[in-house]
């Protein structure tokens, strides 16, 4: 399973490709808010950061407008992926897209249902907000192993993007059931690299360290 970041801030993407573990970057338009940049610059400048596939979402609900909006994203960089909510409009937008050769990553997915028609509209990508089903008590990995199955039993192609991840066992849950690729926040990467028996094993080192004889 591939890592993205998701996070429209560019010092933590910066940081996150200098780890060398992610290859790619999501983008929402709460996260662009966020960074409280204008939205076509703060694209620009990931793709200057990044080599690998970063989604920048519409906000337009009609499939033209999507589209109008779509291509002028797309055409700032070959890497562009064009986001899109899950609903008729955007089905039909990413279907226009695909024909285009623009690639797509269907946002906003809750249900098997929902990722098997953003399959066949041609999306690239499909993403399931796992951490926004547990909020309802609901089990958001099962809808990630559900869509894994769907498409592996029928060889679809469409990659899966686990999106919503809150913690570093959502990241290993989601490998584990079949998501291609995991989104995953700056805060959840720190979590990632720390571990106490890490810790506590680098101060045992250097202190031994100290007591070795030196040339
Ligand atoms: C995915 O592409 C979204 O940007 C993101 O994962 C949403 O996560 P949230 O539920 O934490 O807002």
């Amino acid at each position: 399973m591939k890592l993205f970041v998701d996070t429209a801030n560019v010092d933590e993407i910066r940081w996150a490709n200098d780890l060398g573990v992610i290859c790619g970057v999501t983008t929402n338009p709460s996260l662009i808010a966020k960074s409280g940049r204008i939205f076509e610059e703060v694209v620009r400048e990931i793709t200057t950061i990044v080599d690998g596939p970063i989604s920048a979402e519409v906000v337009s609900l009609e499939a033209e407008k999507m589209v109008e909006e779509a291509l002028p994203l797309a055409a700032i960089h070959p890497n562009i992926v064009i986001k899109l909510p899950l609903c008729a409009e955007g089905l039909k937008a990413t279907k226009r897209l695909a024909a285009k050769g623009i690639h797509t990553n269907v946002t906003l997915v809750f249900s098997a249902a929902q990722a098997l028609l953003a399959a066949r509209a041609g999306a690239t990508y499909v993403s399931p907000f796992l951490g926004r089903v547990d909020d309802i008590s609901w089990e958001g990995m099962t809808l990630v192993r559900d869509i894994a199955e769907i498409f592996k039993v029928h060889g679809i192609p469409t990659e899966i993007i686990a999106a919503s991840i809150r913690s570093p066992l959502h990241v290993t849950e989601a490998a584990k059931a079949g998501a291609h690729i995991a989104t995953v926040p700056y805060k959840v990467i720190l979590q990632m690299i720390e571990h106490p028996l890490t810790k506590i094993g680098v101060e045992r080192f250097l202190k031994d360290w100290e007591s070795v004889p030196k040339a």
